[in-house]
């Protein structure tokens, strides 16, 4: 079997509790995005667009964005919890945003392009977790929410928050987690 496949078969993102903020060298960040711009995108069009935040970026964005969101949304918010949203973006040193910008296309369907921008982020989660870093691909709460889609410089009408990945150092080594059975996901086309 190859290294790839065996790496494929086995990796395991880290979920953003159990990873410790680390300095991710420029040349690593290069990397991660280098192989998140490589994916399948009909028509050229490279309909994505990531946003690196270190954590001066996730502090700025947690008191202008998470902390007044979540307060609006919640009124009932404790200030343990407020503290808790602003704090979100600074789980981890490194955190790469992916927009899904979908404009309307004469040929190829917003579908095909949001499709492409989830390959962007699972390129990058494996780049990462390939690099030696612990990595997770969540929504979360804020991916739906429009202030943040627009201080990312997103359009309200056309873009959707692929995802935000979570770079940093495993705490501990991931548990394994169930997966789906062979044959409940796979069949094969008979005639
Ligand atoms: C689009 C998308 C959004 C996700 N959002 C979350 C989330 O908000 N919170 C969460 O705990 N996991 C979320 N996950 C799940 C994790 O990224 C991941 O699938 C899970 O931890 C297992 O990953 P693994 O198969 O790489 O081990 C999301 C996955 C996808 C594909």
């Amino acid at each position: 079997m190859s290294e790839i496949v065996q790496f494929l078969k086995e990796r395991r993102s880290v979920i953003v509790k159990n990873l410790l903020p680390v300095p991710v060298p420029q040349s690593d960040i290069d990397d991660i995005i280098a192989c998140g711009l490589r994916v399948p995108d009909h028509g050229v069009l490279g309909p994505w667009h990531i946003t690196i935040i270190d954590g001066k970026a996730g502090a700025h964005l947690g008191k202008t964005i998470l902390r007044p969101e979540f307060a609006r949304i919640h009124a009932d918010a404790t200030d343990t919890m407020l503290a808790f949203e602003e704090n979100r973006l600074c789980r981890t040193s490194l955190v790469l945003a992916v927009m899904s910008k979908a404009a309307p296309h004469a040929k190829i369907p917003a579908w095909e392009m949001h499709l492409s921008a989830g390959a962007v982020c699972q390129n990058i989660v494996t780049a990462a977790l390939s690099l030696g870093y612990g990595a997770q691909w969540v929504t979360e709460w804020y991916s739906y929410n429009d202030a943040m889609l627009e201080a990312l410089g997103g359009n309200t009408d056309t873009d959707q928050m692929a995802g935000f990945i979570y770079i940093g150092q495993p705490a501990e080594p991931p548990k394994p987690r169930r997966r789906p059975e062979y044959d409940d996901v796979v069949s094969t086309y008979t005639v």
